[in-house]
């Protein structure tokens, strides 16, 4: 609640300088109106129209949204292209020579690669895969550190139709089974370690392991990438001459020119796997026109994009923003890129700074998760780098405090640069709420104005718009080229989770928010049991689920608690199946167990910063956790709330009062 009150306080207002305005792409209010009111008139035309000029096609499309089969929406699905085409054939005739990637490793070690090599790589891999065996449909896990050969993964599965689906590197060896299972997949592509803030992490062991935990027959290739060296991996990395083969021994002799495989533009380009509030996560798949051409435009409108900027998006590819901002969207642009393997706080909490000014970077976009760390480790410390090269400045993942908005508005962009605030989800594909930097004026902690075509409002639990300052659910009153299609292997959890009946066919995002007097939209936070950690979605169920997988847990509820740079930690309740622990010593003890043993099931991010033992939970009559209770708790408020549904009403004493 804290922060619904702190942005419904939030009144400055900052105006984009006549010079922004006067180069920008979508320049001054008037031209945000016309983009939307061309929409408004003709809104399959409009972006019938946007998608002709935008994308290159093999085969032109003469039908632009097909809505007879909603909620499972069509978009120039006669037409024909490829995405791998759009991002680096195309650029071969005019500019084969420009940077596309900057590359700095963890150590600093600085790569180039121009489009015509990036090109080269992604065919030769390409190749490569063709050579496995695999083909237009087939599912890839591509399970890497940030790397140019990441990227080059990615485009090269895009060029042959195989569908990626990208395991960000930080999760654990049964998070990836999970996602390898689910999407039947063929092949994975790994490295055999990555570099972290100086470390050297195996990579290719969870590989292993999570194919030796059964169901992955399937699994014919593993593709290792070396990226240390040969004696700092452990020595005793398990090497199963049956699938698995070093990236350089696939790529050798094979040819640089790969003929793109044409594809529909509904054909799945991927899926990538994200939090629920129920059940296992959900493979969000997206298509290839339609996705394309909402990266393309919102580097357009959003990122204002030039010919001569230098982008740097610092999310990793494991999740959407490193999909839509780094692996596609600037490449179809035809930009020069940062892209960066280390962490934001080594060698120490300069290096963004110092990696902006020595790759002179133009366009910076990060989340406020990693603002907030930045202010508490330096917060004068961009003041010692020239940072003059940037013009725009943009946030991601959550909502955005005041305060931190305004550091990053005066001691980063130095009162010159916007800062767009983007809200988007893994579902949407790209920017939905954002500022049009040279169009409107923003606000911190606003993500101010949905793009052009983006139709969206804010309704009650029965479906009616409400124009109050309370809010309500946001919904996308209209079927818009980027959004999800499915979810993989389950189109009813698709069709429930994201169209429930009550919300009459809008599509309805999980989030809740409220306008101002100004239409701007402000995000007050999810409205289900999803936790935002560092701006990552994790499902509360998926880490009741991990809890309750250890052999000493019977019971475990999860809640969130405002954090003050992780945006919200993780308090577990725990019952256990033998005596809740007598002393603070045995009861730390068992917490730090159980914490590790979450890091291992899903991933480091999902550990909980504290847990909780109590000898039981508190439920209604009918068996329900009543969760409400527990946030109370975990964040050491009163309970006003009418506890006398409450089965056992005593147990709320005992959780308060935790063994320390
Ligand atoms: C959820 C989606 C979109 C890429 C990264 C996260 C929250 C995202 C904002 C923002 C307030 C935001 C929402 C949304 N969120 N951006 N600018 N302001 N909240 O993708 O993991 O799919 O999470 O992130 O709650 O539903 P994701």
């Amino acid at each position: 609640m804290s922060n619904i009150e702190s942005v419904l306080n939030e009144t400055r207002v900052f105006e984009p300088s006549a010079e922004f305005v006067k180069q920008a792409n979508v320049s001054g209010m008037a031209g945000y109106q016309a983009l939307c009111k061309a929409a408004e008139q003709d809104y399959a035309g409009f972006w019938a129209k946007l998608a002709r000029e935008t994308l290159q096609w093999k085969k032109p499309f003469t039908k632009s949204l097909n809505e007879s089969n909603a909620p499972f929406f069509k978009w120039f699905e006669d037409g024909e292209l490829n995405v791998s085409y759009n991002c680096l054939d195309k650029h071969l005739a005019g500019q084969p020579e420009k940077t596309a990637i900057i590359f700095e490793a963890d150590d600093g070690k600085v790569t180039k690669i121009n489009y015509r090599d990036l090109h080269a790589r992604a065919c030769q891999f390409a190749n490569g895969l063709k050579s496995r065996g695999i083909r237009k449909g087939d599912r890839v896990i591509i399970y890497m550190p940030m790397s140019i050969e990441a990227v080059v993964a990615m485009q090269a599965c895009a060029r042959i139709g195989a569908i990626h689906s990208v395991v960000f590197g930080g999760f654990s060896a049964r998070s990836l089974h999970e996602r390898i299972t689910d999407a039947q997949a063929c092949a994975v592509i790994t490295a055999d370690a990555q570099m972290r803030g100086g470390k050297v992490m195996p990579l290719k062991p969870a590989v292993d392991e999570a194919l030796a935990m059964g169901g992955c027959e399937m699994v014919h290739s593993v593709i290792v990438y070396q990226r240390a060296k040969p004696d700092t991996v452990r020595p005793d990395t398990a090497w199963n001459a049956q699938h698995d083969i070093w990236w350089h021994d696939l790529v050798l002799g094979q040819s640089t020119a790969c003929e793109p495989e044409w594809v529909g533009a509904e054909h799945p380009l991927f899926i990538l796997y994200t939090s629920g509030s129920t059940g296992r996560p959900k493979g969000v798949q997206h298509s290839s026109g339609g996705y394309l051409l909402g990266a393309m435009l919102s580097m357009q409108w959003v990122f204002d994009y030039k010919a001569g900027d230098i982008f740097w998006c610092t999310a990793d590819v494991g999740w959407v923003t490193g999909h839509t901002y780094v692996a596609y969207g600037p490449l179809a642009m035809g930009a020069t890129q940062v892209v960066f393997e280390g962490i934001p706080t080594y060698p120490d909490a300069g290096r963004f700074w110092k990696m902006i000014q020595n790759h002179k970077v133009t366009t910076f976009y990060t989340a406020p998760t990693a603002i907030r760390s930045l202010i508490k480790l330096g917060g004068e410390l961009p003041r010692q780098y020239d940072l003059s090269s940037l013009r725009l400045l943009g946030t991601v993942g959550e909502p955005i405090n005041p305060e931190a908005w305004m550091w990053y508005y005066n001691t980063v962009g130095q009162a010159r640069c916007p800062i767009v605030d983007t809200w988007w989800q893994t579902e949407t594909g790209c920017h939905m709420i954002a500022p049009l930097p040279g169009a409107m004026p923003i606000k911190p902690g606003s993500c101010t104005l949905p793009l052009p075509g983006i139709i969206a409002t804010i309704v009650n639990e029965a479906g009616d718009e409400v124009h109050d300052q309370h809010g309500g659910f946001l919904v996308i009153k209209r079927p818009f080229p980027s959004q999800i299609r499915t979810i993989w292997g389950d189109p009813e959890r698709y069709k429930n989770g994201y169209f429930p009946e009550e919300m009459r066919g809008y599509y309805l995002a999980g989030d809740s928010a409220h306008r101002d007097e100004d239409g701007y939209f402000w995000i007050m936070g999810r409205i289900d049991d999803v936790l935002k950690v560092s701006g990552h979605r994790l499902g509360t169920m998926e880490i009741e689920s991990a809890l309750v997988a250890n052999p000493l847990v019977a019971e475990a509820a999860v809640v969130g608690k405002p954090h003050d740079i992780k945006g919200e930690a993780i308090v577990a309740f725990v019952v256990l199946k033998g005596a809740r622990p007598a002393d603070p010593a045995t009861s730390a003890q068992l917490a730090e167990t159980l914490r590790t043993w979450v890091a291992k099931t899903i991933g480091p991010i999902a550990k909980p910063d504290e847990i909780r033992f109590g000898d039981n939970l508190p439920k209604t009559r009918s068996g329900k956790i009543m969760r409400r209770l527990l946030r109370a708790i975990a964040n050491g408020e009163e309970i006003s709330q009418d506890v006398s549904t409450l089965e056992n009403p005593a147990i709320l004493e005992q959780l308060k009062n935790p063994v320390r």
